[in-house]
Formats: C-alpha cells, structure tokens, sequence
C-alpha cells in the first residue's frame, strides 16, 4: 500500500522506519494527526504484505475509522490491556523529548494510551524540534462544567509563574466549540516559551476543572525526525539535539 506522491516525505519517512519497528505479535498504540495517519496506512500496507499479527487499540476516533477503513481491527485499551509501542506524532519536540501534543485535540486519549505502552515512539518532521516549548500554543482539554471559572484559575497559574499577559483561547470548530472525543472543550495557552515545564504541568493537574493539558514530560522513549530527502534522524532522549540543522533541513 503505497502512498500518493503528495504525502510529504519528511513525515513519510519518519513514519516508515517507525513502521520498521514492529514486530509480529505486537500490541500497538495508533497516533492520531497527519503523521499517524501516514504511518497507519503504512502499517496496514505491512500488515497485507507480511500478514503479520497485530492487535491495535487507537488514541481517536478518527484514527480508529482510519484503521478500520484498511482493514486493521482495533480494540479498545481496556480489551488489550498493556501495550508494546505507540507511535504518535507531536506538535513540538525539546532536546529532552519531552512535547507538546494536542494539535489535533486529541492529547487525552493520547496521553492514556502512551502510558500504557512500553515504549512511545514519536515520528515528525524537522519543523516539530525545538530548543525550548512553547511557540506552538499549548492544548489544554477542560470540562466544560465550570469552563470560564476553570479558564480564570489557569490565568491565575500563568501569573504565578510570570506567564501573565498570554492568550488563553478557547479552541472554536468554525464558530462552535472544538469538543473532543471525550466531549471536552479545549483552551489554548499561547505562551512563546515555556520556561519550566515541570511547573507548568502541575500546577495545570491540580485545577479540578483541567482533564488534561497537552505537555508529555518524560514519555517519549525515541523520536524518529524524518527529512525531506527520505533519511531519518533518531533522537534518543537526554541526546545532543541540533535543532537549528533539524529545523533548517525541513525548510
Ligand atoms: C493530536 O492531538 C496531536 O497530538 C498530534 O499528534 C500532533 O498534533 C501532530 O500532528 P501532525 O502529525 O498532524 O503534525
């Protein structure tokens, strides 16, 4: 199953040596976003060749329909239990591997299911590595009980932790709220940088209202950087990232 030459190679690259990785047998995280999706097809163009297999269980309903439609059968976590490997994309990766997901608000699901799993593999392209978090505007999924006083404790957090000032929008689907799978809305924290984002986690995990913000602190076991060109960089975490030559390289 080979994809369409419109795909961009960075992603398909990144997500093919990802793909590279499985093994028959395994029990698999499937990502959600554009760089998912391309692994998935890939995946499901492994499974056909190779009848390896395989159990899923998937981190949206998107990529759920998305597997089923190639004719990947996917379980629900709970069916499967612990998983051997998520491969997921990112919105923002830091030389410590630590990200910022969400983009695609599915971040909650996601970060469930990369807790379940061994191991979290992260495919992306050179534009995702930075040297510091924060430019990309940080998802947080909130209840929507509560919503504004909820929004009103987070800008009380960012002053706290000289983050005041920022944009906290809330995510719109044209005019309507954004909900997410889990029937969530979503706020978006514009923050430029994110200084510590230790801090910032929990002081986000202790607002009641907050079910969970898009920061992955220590999850991510490798990251699989592809480039135009059809290479691939892995980054293990705690590695010497050159982001600059990385995000230079996707341009
Ligand atoms: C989905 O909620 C996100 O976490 C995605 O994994 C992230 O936005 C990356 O998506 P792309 O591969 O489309 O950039």
């Amino acid at each position: 199953m080979s994809q369409s030459s419109q795909v961009d190679p960075a992603k398909l690259a990144a997500a093919r040596a990802a793909v590279a990785l499985v093994e028959d047998g395994m029990k698999l995280g499937l990502g959600t976003g554009s760089t998912a999706s391309i692994m998935v097809r890939e995946l499901a163009g492994r499974v056909a060749r190779e009848g390896l297999k395989l159990r899923f269980a998937a981190t949206s309903q998107a990529t759920a329909d998305l597997a089923e439609s190639l004719g990947l059968r996917v379980e629900t976590l709970d069916e499967i239990g612990w998983l051997d490997m998520t491969i997921d994309g990112a919105d923002e990766v830091d030389p410590h591997l630590h990200l910022i997901k969400g983009g695609g608000g599915a971040h909650l699901r996601e970060k469930v299911v990369a807790a379940a799993s061994e191991r979290m593999v992260v495919i992306a392209d050179p534009a995702k590595v930075v040297e510091t978090l924060g430019a990309f505007p940080l998802p947080v999924e909130v209840l929507s009980f509560g919503f504004e006083t909820t929004r009103r404790l987070i800008r009380k957090l960012l002053d706290t932790l000289e983050l005041g000032e920022r944009d906290v929008l809330q995510r719109l689907k044209g005019s309507d709220p954004w909900v997410t799978d889990e029937g969530n809305l979503i706020l978006d924290l514009h923050l430029e940088v994110i200084p510590d984002p230790a801090a910032l986690a929990r002081g986000l995990s202790c607002i009641p209202g907050v079910v969970e913000h898009g920061l992955f602190l220590g999850m991510c076991d490798l990251a699989i950087i592809g480039r135009e060109d059809g290479s691939v960089v892995e980054l293990a975490r705690d590695a010497d990232i050159d982001a600059d030559m990385l995000a230079h390289e996707g341009e």
